[in-house]
């Protein structure tokens, strides 16, 4: 168990196209996804994927819990998600902040699709396929674009929106969500 350093952007990993992995239950994946979790949770996000770690490896978790405190927030279950595949159901684009840990401090407004369906495995190789709408269509959009070299930015049309956190939402308690 470790909490890894994220790299941000500008690290050329976060621009590669990452590895499908190969082989499940070892002790490598294993260790790969705790790391993951652990940095995840170190850092309060909703998502990480293996190339924030400089593992270039198509391997992501996400979830989110539901917390009295955000009622706002919607709930999206603790998942490991590997060599993903997504398919969209609904090609209507929702417009919502995005951040992420590769680049702290910033927020911007990123189209997304409203609903997709995504397959992969998880780590015992066992197939996973989950529709999803809403934030957690968002969140897996969000943390399989990592895997293709991809960062929010890349997906936003209107720039104006971009910009650091604590200029944007001077007033906020609580940001908007990672
Ligand atoms: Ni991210």
């Amino acid at each position: 168990m470790a909490v890894k350093e994220v790299i941000r952007m500008g690290h050329p990993i976060l621009a590669q196209i990452a590895e499908p992995v190969e082989e499940f239950n070892t002790l490598w994946l294993e260790t790969l996804i705790e790391d993951m979790f652990d940095t995840m949770a170190a850092r309060d996000g909703a998502g990480l994927a293996a190339p924030q770690i400089a593992v270039p490896r198509r391997v992501v978790i996400f979830g989110v819990q539901r917390n009295p405190r955000y009622p706002e927030v919607e709930e999206v279950p603790t998942t490991v998600l590997i060599n993903p595949q997504i398919s969209v159901l609904d090609d209507t684009l929702e417009e919502d902040w995005e951040g992420c840990l590769s680049l702290p401090g910033l927020r911007g407004r990123v189209p997304r699709y409203r609903r997709i369906r995504y397959t992969g495995f998880d780590q015992n190789g066992d197939p996973l396929e989950r529709t999803a709408d809403g934030f957690h269509a968002r969140v897996v959009q969000h943390e399989v674009d990592h895997l293709d070299g991809i960062l929010y930015p890349q997906r936003m049309t209107d720039m104006r929106s971009f910009g650091y956190e604590q200029e944007l939402f001077p007033d906020a308690t609580i940001s908007p969500l990672e």
